[in-house]
């Protein structure tokens, strides 16, 4: 059945180091690292499918098999579990299986940042507005609504052009993020007028950051194709973007749900707390211990 979402494809951009995780992503990407029982990569795919994609495009770099695996049946472990009549399990990995064809793989020779590796998908998303998804930005949907890509999908399909998922952040941390020059509001909507990516406190021109959710239309990827180096000498995806202002719309949205910068260690632990609370079978007795630990 197709989607009558007008974003049918997203690109999940899985080349970075993540040397903030090291040693645990030395042979692993840190896309894979469970949250609860669940790799990040997993809820980031999950979370596009539900806004209603249909082709889901990994930019991989090192340890690329880990994430192909993950996405492919595992015939020996299908076996194994009907076998042994695990049919909750054994629907549990049929189940996050795709159509045959709508998953593809590209490598990005180097990490050259994240432009680049958004670049490096051209082909595949040809003429049409795609979503980008960075899994180590995993997005708690708020409850009764919908997650944060269903909530920008809804957003650009009134306005269209570019559009970034946005949230303030502390002065102090401007210069982990691309931050906005804010234009106008409108409820959820912030027109985009400039963006800076990684600014000291003192020269961010506010504290709006784009977090990890992108849709953007095919003027970018002309824009990633001049190859220009940014903040860290690394192409930035928001330095085109922000080439692309007064051409089309650019909006940054900021969404209902929670953020966790799994990129990070602290964010990773809070998240694995956060989704282990919201679970039937885990909530009672961890609540529990961390009240019996004092915590
Ligand atoms: P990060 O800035 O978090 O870098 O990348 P990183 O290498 O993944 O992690 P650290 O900082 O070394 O721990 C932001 C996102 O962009 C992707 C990453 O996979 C991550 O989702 N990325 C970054 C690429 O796909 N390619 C690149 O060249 C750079």
């Amino acid at each position: 059945m197709h989607s009558s979402s007008p974003i049918k494809k997203a690109i999940f951009p899985v080349g970075g180091l993540g040397t903030r995780f090291l040693p645990a992503t030395k042979s692993m990407p840190k896309e894979m690292l469970p949250v609860v029982d669940k790799p990040l990569i997993q809820y980031a795919v999950e979370e596009a499918a539900e806004a209603g994609v249909e082709e889901f495009i990994f930019v991989t770099g090192r340890g690329k098999s880990a994430i192909e695996d993950h996405f492919d049946h595992s015939m020996e472990l299908e076996q194994t579990l009907e076998s042994r009549s695990k049919t909750e399990a054994l629907a549990l990995v049929r189940d996050m299986m795709h159509q045959p064809g709508s998953v593809a793989y590209i490598r990005q020779q180097e990490p050259a940042g994240l432009g680049h590796a958004v670049w490096c998908a051209r082909h595949i998303v040809a003429d049409e507005p795609v979503a980008v998804l960075l899994a180590d930005d995993l997005i708690k949907a708020a409850a009764g609504k919908k997650n944060c890509l269903g909530e920008m999908v809804d957003a650009w399909s009134a306005h269209g052009g570019n559009m970034v998922a946005a949230m303030e952040v502390p002065l102090n941390d401007t210069s982990s993020y691309g931050i906005i020059t804010p234009g106008d509001s409108h409820g959820p909507l912030t027109e985009v007028n400039g963006l800076v990516e990684k600014p000291k406190p003192e020269d961010a021109p506010s504290r709006l950051a784009v977090v990890g959710r992108y849709i953007i239309e095919p003027g970018v990827f002309s824009e990633l194709s001049r190859m220009e180096r940014g903040a860290g000498g690394e192409i930035q995806l928001t330095d085109s973007l922000a080439r692309r202002i007064g051409e089309v719309p650019f909006h940054g949205m900021t969404f209902s749900g929670t953020r966790f910068d799994c990129g990070s260690k602290l964010g990773f632990l809070q998240a694995n707390v956060a989704f282990a609370l919201d679970r039937d079978d885990l909530a009672a007795d961890l609540s529990q211990w961390m009240k019996d630990q004092n915590l």
